[in-house]
């Protein structure tokens, strides 16, 4: 072969296998992907939450419906104990007088229950019993009220884990629209 002709030959090939290799990221369109992630968030009310969650994470990528809601739950579940933890951490300030010291020891109480609500809920997940996901994940966000709702019942307070009760809260409803979606998969 001549000279040129080589070049050629060798420039096809890593063409090809540019190709090949460009072509590998995308996902089968059988299998989830990014468009249903994309469907999926759109039909929760907190569909940017929703996308940020999922396309984080390193498991969504070919998931399927259930898969995603695994996810979900599963950072749900990270949440709910990340906000006992600083309940925790805030109960042992300094600038804690007995009123908040009373309220914050409610709110342990109260998300000692949710992460026990949460864990019911991935269990109930895993036997795709989607009414008993409903039932706790539910149960869950009314306990992480109660606690919001302890502070205001004095003038002048406010729950200092307001901003973090209100990502959980959108985590919690984001996993009630999938889970409605699933049983919905379920009955068709
Ligand atoms: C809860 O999860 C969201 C989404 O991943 C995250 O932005 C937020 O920081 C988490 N909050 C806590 C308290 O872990
Ligand atoms: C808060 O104080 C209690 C009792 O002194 C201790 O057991 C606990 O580990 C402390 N928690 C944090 C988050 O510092």
């Amino acid at each position: 072969m001549k000279p040129i002709s080589i070049v050629m030959v060798v420039l096809v090939l890593s063409l090809c296998q540019f190709q090949i290799l460009s072509q590998t990221p995308q996902t089968p369109s059988t299998s989830g992907g990014n468009d249903l992630i994309t469907k999926t968030c759109s039909s929760t009310p907190y569909n940017d939450m929703c996308k940020s969650i999922l396309l984080s994470s390193p498991n969504s990528n070919g998931a399927d419906l259930y898969g995603l809601a695994q996810i979900v739950i599963q950072i749900a579940a990270e949440n709910v104990s990340n906000i006992y933890e600083s309940i925790n951490q805030l109960q042992n300030g300094t600038s804690v007088d007995s009123f908040l010291d009373d309220c914050l020891t409610d709110c342990l109480e109260s998300y000692q229950d949710a992460i026990d609500q949460i864990e019911d809920s991935v269990t109930a997940l895993e036997f795709k019993a989607y009414n008993d996901v409903k039932t706790w994940v539910s149960a869950a966000m009314s306990d992480a009220a109660t606690c919001d709702m302890g502070f205001k019942e004095k003038p002048g307070y406010q729950s200092p884990i307001a901003q973090m009760t209100a990502v959980f809260d959108q985590i919690c409803n984001i996993i009630l629209s999938m889970t409605q979606l699933l049983s919905e998969e379920k009955i068709n």
